[in-house]
């Protein structure tokens, strides 16, 4: 602060010297000229401040050679030193008052060149503040104590970053799996091993959240799958009353909205199923040319009522897949039963099995608009409110065919209609007949998905 520095006055004590420093560079901030060229110390509003976070502060500022003090010092302290400024040399040096009570204070006294020339300082009673550290290191912010301190200042840094490197690298592992959990695998949690410990606290409260939402979504699958088998029942009453009824057009209407509820109810069942089996699917080797075709057949007359043909192509040797086979023919079914609908009177459904694992279901209808071609998949979505479906079945196969390791594509059929191809994981192992699961008899009573009427 305008004085000439020498190495002097980086030499301190601690603490106690950035204290007594702080408070030298304010006493020689508030030295100021006269218009006659005299010297005085000046109540600037640096001092004030600095006086009134230090009752105890003391100063005083004289000339070298005569000892005269500045206007604004104190003169009790500088009593202390009488005689003696004018007859050695002070370089700089830390003092104490024998009869201050306060037996902490300190108090410096040094002679240096300042911007008016040689003046001698004399501090004292000042206290340590935390901020004292920072006001040295912005006074002394300047390019030659960067490059001075760049060698520490390197190798610090590349301590830091090895420190950070080594001590975040669990957490970044951590942060990876947090990322690859979805509603499927959220009964997952992460590992609180090689965790740093500061981190600890966190995670266990993640992994709680985790297990919060994870015990919530099972109760909420189990009560869709619990209500849609319990409506089974009335409503396999409700049809077999609407049996009875005497024929005619009321008799069809409710026998027709009887069928939906039925429909979407074994909808939900399938969903509900898959759901319940989560990621731990027992894969076994399916025979699709057996499935696809079985599933072509079953639904041929059904198509002949409707005025339609289904066909079956595929390989002469079997192909397998790896599976679980209700959820394969439910897939296929939904599928058949969708492009029978679309397809013109008098056409040809054709369902089209290659050797690596996908099958096509191929119409010849209006085939699906590129705006819908997403939208198709959501539940509920249907072109029109008027046709006979719930808008699920297509949710529930992409549903199905993810879970299987398969996937879904939409294309069109040349020459205009829908082809939806569905390919499953290849088995290319020897085949071991699917395992049935214990889960799998909550299915069995659902029966076959219904016809469109
Ligand atoms: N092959 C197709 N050609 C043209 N449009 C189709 C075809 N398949 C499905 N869609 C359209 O997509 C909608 C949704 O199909 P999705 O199978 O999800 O439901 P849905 O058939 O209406 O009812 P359900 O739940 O009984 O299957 C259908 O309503 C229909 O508008
Ligand atoms: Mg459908």
């Amino acid at each position: 602060m305008g004085e000439v520095p020498d190495r002097a006055s980086s030499v301190n004590f601690g603490l106690e010297g950035l204290t007594t420093k702080r408070a030298r560079q304010i006493v020689l901030a508030s030295i100021k000229k006269d218009p006659a060229g005299d010297l005085h110390i000046e109540d600037t509003p640096a001092m004030k401040n600095y006086r009134l976070l230090n009752p105890e502060f003391r100063f005083a500022v004289f000339y070298p050679e005569t000892g005269a003090l500045l206007p604004g010092s104190s003169s009790e302290l500088a009593d202390y030193f009488k005689g003696q400024t004018t007859q050695i040399h002070i370089i700089g040096s830390m003092f104490h008052i024998l009869n201050d009570p306060n037996e902490r204070s300190r108090g410096y006294i040094r002679v240096a060149n300042t911007r008016f020339g040689l003046l001698g300082t004399i501090v004292y009673g000042a206290q340590f503040h935390w901020d004292d550290i920072a006001y040295q290191l912005y006074v002394n912010f300047n390019l030659i104590n960067i490059v001075s301190y760049l060698p520490l200042l390197v190798v610090l840094s590349v301590v830091a970053l090895i420190v950070m490197t080594n001590g975040l690298r669990p957490l970044r592992s951590a942060a990876s799996m947090v990322a690859e959990i979805d509603l499927d695998t959220t009964s997952r949690s992460i590992p609180l091993d090689h965790l740093p410990k500061e981190v600890t606290p966190f995670v266990e409260a993640v992994n709680g959240a985790f297990k919060r939402v994870t015990d919530g979504i099972e109760r909420e699958r189990r009560f869709i799958a619990n209500s849609a088998h319990e409506l089974r029942t009335p409503i396999a009453i409700l049809r077999s009353r609407i049996e009875r009824m005497e024929p005619g057009e009321l008799k069809r209407e409710i026998k027709r909205d009887t069928k939906r509820v039925q429909t979407i109810l074994d909808q939900l069942l399938v969903l509900a199923q898959m759901e319940a089996r989560g990621n731990n699917h027992a894969l076994g080797a399916i025979n699709l040319s057996e499935l696809a075709k079985n599933a072509a057949a079953d639904y041929s007359p059904i198509a002949l009522d409707l005025g339609k043909s289904l066909e079956f192509n595929g390989p002469d040797e079997p192909v397998f897949a790896k599976g679980i086979r209700w959820a394969m023919e439910s897939v296929m079914t939904n599928l058949i039963e969708n492009a029978v609908r679309a397809e013109p009177p008098g056409g040809t459904v054709i369902v089209r099995l290659s050797k690596d694992a996908a099958i096509e279901v191929v119409d010849h209808g209006e085939g699906v608009a590129t705006a819908d071609r997403e939208r198709i998949f959501e539940p509920f979505w249907r072109k029109s409110e008027n046709t006979p479906g719930t808008g699920l079945g297509l949710a529930i196969t992409k549903e199905l065919t993810t879970k299987l390791g398969g996937s879904i594509e939409l294309l069109e059929t040349p020459g205009g209609g829908a082809t939806f191809k569905v390919t499953f994981q290849q088995f290319e192992d020897t085949p071991r007949p699917y395992q049935k699961n214990s889960s799998d008899q909550l299915l069995e009573h659902t029966g076959k998905l219904t016809a469109p009427s």
